[in-house]
């Protein structure tokens, strides 16, 4: 581990600033609602026990719930009248705080109770086993998380046991044919954070859990990041290796090579003059 750097996960302000700087950038919720539109339905048509006249969904890793929102209005178009019961589950204040805005903003009147855990999937599977917590879930979805967890096949595990009958689990992860793949294989050991590109498919399989899987692609746009001295860029540059201040902080040959490689066709390609790095995204869903 490189003394100078820090992992981007353990600084809340940077990595928000970054991620958002991110979403900007990218067509990673562009990407998000096409699935939504066109497969999601499909997805939650035959959730629900029968009979029952509510819904509960769980979302872990939730961020500031702009796609959970969306999952949310899909499934009440697709089961109108039931009521939903959505439980949050995302560590970093900041996120849940606006989260909390959006739903004020957009949700105030219909049918949908919202109980927030501001916490990681660990601590929130550690509480509810101490509980001896048995509540079951319809709809449980892991967006774009599952960098961060301790251990990725525990934890499919853990939330797949929380299912109910017809319930079904949705996880969104970047593909094994885009940039951050590349990016992380041959550099990930140098970013000191615990964020690596683990293969949920392999983990998957390893568990023998059957899964069906969509690609769908999506670009970000990082010709910033070779702007010597634009703030987008370095910041850009921190949720592409996950360090706070790479720029500043990586030895001088790492830094080298990471901006070399991050313009390779492994990563990017070039468009009417800016670098466009492949962000395609795997949505894999599991059945109960
Ligand atoms: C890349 S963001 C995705 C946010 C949101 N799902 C979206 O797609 O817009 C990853 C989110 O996972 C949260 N996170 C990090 N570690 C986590 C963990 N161990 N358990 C649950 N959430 C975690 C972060 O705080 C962050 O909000």
């Amino acid at each position: 581990m490189e003394s100078s750097m820090k992992s981007l996960s353990l600084d809340f302000d940077r990595y928000l600033k970054s991620f958002e700087l991110f979403l900007e950038r990218s067509t990673e919720h562009q990407c998000m609602r096409k699935f939504i539109d066109e497969i999601l339905p499909d997805v939650i048509a035959s959730i629900g026990k029968k009979g029952s006249s509510s819904l509960n969904v769980l979302g872990v890793g939730s961020g500031s719930g702009k796609i959970d929102i969306e999952f949310l209005g899909k499934i009440q178009s697709k089961h109108p009248g039931l009521l939903i019961h959505n439980e949050v589950v995302e560590p970093n204040p900041e996120h849940i705080s606006q989260y909390k805005a959006l739903v004020k903003e957009k949700c105030s009147d219909q049918n949908i109770s919202f109980h927030w855990n501001q916490m990681n999937s660990e601590e929130y599977e550690r509480q509810s086993k101490e509980r001896n917590d048995s509540k079951e879930f319809d709809f449980i979805h892991m967006v774009e998380m599952l960098y961060y967890v301790e251990s990725l096949r525990d934890t499919i595990t853990y939330f797949h046991s929380l299912l109910q009958t017809n319930g079904k689990l949705l996880i969104i992860q970047t593909s094994d044919d885009g940039g951050y793949h590349s990016l992380w294989k041959k550099y990930g050991s140098h970013f000191l954070s615990s964020c690596l590109f683990l293969d949920v498919r392999k983990a998957l399989d390893e568990i023998r859990m059957k899964y069906r899987i969509y690609e769908f692609s999506s670009d970000l746009d990082i010709t910033e990041c070779f702007i010597e001295g634009n703030e987008n860029g370095e910041c850009l540059l921190d949720f592409l290796t996950h360090v706070v201040d790479f720029r500043k902080t990586a030895p001088a040959d790492l830094k080298e090579k990471v901006l070399h490689y991050l313009r390779q066709p492994q990563c990017s390609r070039e468009e009417n003059g800016k670098v466009i790095f492949n962000n395609n995204l795997y949505f894999i869903v599991i059945d109960y």
